[in-house]
């Protein structure tokens, strides 16, 4: 699924480009109006190209259910990455949609929650990866379950209830640190 992004991403810059380069192509007035509602048009379909903020969140969900198994391994720069992977693309979802409506119509601003939740769970979070505690680790990622919930409450999804994963998402991911194969 990351592939995918990737590759959409790439796509949007190639196009991108090409739309910058086209442009610069035609100097004529006439040609230039046209373009500009070539470019709009080109815009919006190049935005419904762009994953929407429940796709990245979904990778959110992801790489954090791999943390809490590498955790559980004691694989600690496994854990370390899927810990930067959930923090990259929480900041990736805000950015896609950073205001949305609680249930009583007020504007929620999801990066300030998201930076709260930086500030201190996330934070005590990627300590007990660094320091290698699996207790603390466990507690700090419950705790941090809670605060997912609390932003898919505030912004009036309260149905989207995270739990300690049963399974990791990715199945052919080795969670043994001393695996020796692929060697
Ligand atoms: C800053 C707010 C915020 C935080 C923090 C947050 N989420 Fe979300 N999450 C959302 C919103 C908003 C949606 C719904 C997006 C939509 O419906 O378009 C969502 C949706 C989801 C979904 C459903 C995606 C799908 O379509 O299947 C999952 C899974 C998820 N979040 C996991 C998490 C996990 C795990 C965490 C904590 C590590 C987390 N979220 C933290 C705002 C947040």
């Amino acid at each position: 699924m990351n592939r995918t992004i990737r590759l959409v991403g790439m796509l949007l810059f190639a196009l991108g480009l090409a739309t910058m380069f086209l442009d610069r192509a035609q100097p004529a007035p006439a040609a230039q109006a046209v373009s500009s509602a070539d470019a709009a048009t080109r815009i919006a379909a190049l935005e419904s190209l762009i994953p929407d903020q429940a796709h990245i969140m979904a990778d959110v969900g992801e790489h954090f259910a791999n943390l809490w198994f590498a955790g559980e391994a004691e694989n600690w720069p496994l854990a370390d990455f899927y810990l930067s992977e959930t923090q990259s693309h929480l900041r990736w979802a805000v950015r896609r949609i950073p205001i949305r409506k609680d249930n009583a119509g007020r504007e929620i601003n999801l990066n300030n929650i998201l930076q709260a939740f930086e500030n201190s769970e996330l934070k005590t979070l990627k300590r007990t990866v660094s320091e290698k505690h699996r207790p603390r680790f466990e507690q700090a990622y419950r705790n941090s379950l809670t605060i997912c919930y609390a932003c898919h409450k505030a912004a009036d999804k309260p149905f989207l209830r995270p739990g300690i994963p049963q399974a990791p998402a990715s199945p052919i991911m080795n969670f043994d640190p001393h695996a020796q194969w692929p060697g």
